[in-house]
């Protein structure tokens, strides 16, 4: 391969998770990172246009960003690329400036060129993030090409978030992952096992922290924690490296298992932020052996 691109080459990570500030905030709050990936050539823009041209439809997602700020995420916003297009993707990203939606290229990581990239970064930063977390999964990246004055709405997302400015500056807004004002639980029952969204309250959508990125800059995003994002008057590259460790795997399994409480009646206990009081291991638990959940609630219904 290459010398540039192999991230390998380079004596330290392109990624600075801060191994002491990971540690302090991991699965409870956002901080800020540092990175060097905004001069890789896999990020330039004729790369993703040829990156573009390989990924199927479904990994080809437009998010309509011409929306008025404060708003939040629905359906309607979303539209994978089809053959139908008037336009390709690869038209769309040579024309961003002047497109109305934000380009997302996702699971990267399916590309051998983009999975080398994704599986480098990940591999220097593994043993600084699971001498913390134990091991980690499912390792993702989405790559997002927007066009200036772009508003993605208040949503989030299932997964531990290493989100990193490339080119263009843009503001990256991160809720409390523990305010239940913003997100009650029910909300991310529903997010976790039904994939809805509830909206935030407007009375609570100024509580959020704002990181204003530049390139070489990112943010860590907290499983769940709800954000929203606005570029300003350029057009921005950024690349998001996601994945699973214990405690977000653990915290999605009892909030099913709270999901299916609340069905039969019983008002669960809030989860803990990392799911990791005795209650939160013993519903995981259940959840990881199918068998012995069924035996559960067939004894909790009576049946
Ligand atoms: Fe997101």
């Amino acid at each position: 391969m290459n010398k540039i691109l192999d991230v390998r080459a380079c004596k330290s990570s392109p990624v600075d998770i801060q191994a002491d500030l990971f540690r302090q905030n991991v699965d409870l709050r956002p901080y800020e990172l540092k990175h060097s990936l905004q001069s890789h050539p896999l990020l330039e823009i004729h790369n993703l246009v040829a990156l573009a041209k390989r990924l199927p439809p479904i990994q080809r997602e437009y998010v309509f960003a011409k929306q008025e700020f404060g708003t939040h995420e629905t359906g309607d916003h979303y539209q994978h690329a089809t053959s139908m297009d008037e336009m390709s993707t690869e038209e769309m990203i040579l024309n961003i400036e002047a497109q109305n939606r934000v380009i997302v290229l996702r699971n990267v990581e399916t590309d051998p060129t983009y999975g080398t990239l994704v599986n480098d970064v990940l591999d220097q930063l593994q043993d600084q993030i699971e001498a913390v977390t134990g091991p980690i999964s499912g390792r993702e990246s989405f790559i997002f090409v927007s066009p200036p004055r772009a508003y993605t709405p208040f949503h989030y997302d299932p997964e531990q978030n290493f989100f990193l400015q490339v080119r263009g500056r843009k503001d990256f807004a991160v809720y409390d992952v523990a305010d239940r004002d913003v997100m009650p639980e029910v909300a991310i029952e529903n997010f976790l096992t039904l994939n809805r969204r509830t909206p935030c309250a407007p009375e609570f959508f100024d509580r959020y922290r704002l990181f204003e990125l530049s390139p070489g800059e990112g943010v860590y995003v907290p499983t769940t924690a709800p954000h929203w994002v606005r570029t300003l008057d350029e057009v921005s590259v950024s690349i998001s490296i996601n994945f699973r460790t214990p405690s977000s795997i653990r915290r999605d399994r009892v909030y099913r298992f709270n999901r299916l409480l609340r069905k039969t009646g019983i008002q669960p206990q809030s989860v803990s932020p990392r799911a990791d009081n005795a209650r939160d291991w013993l519903k995981s638990e259940f959840f990881a052996t199918p068998s012995r959940l069924k035996q559960c609630f067939k004894s909790l219904l009576g049946r």
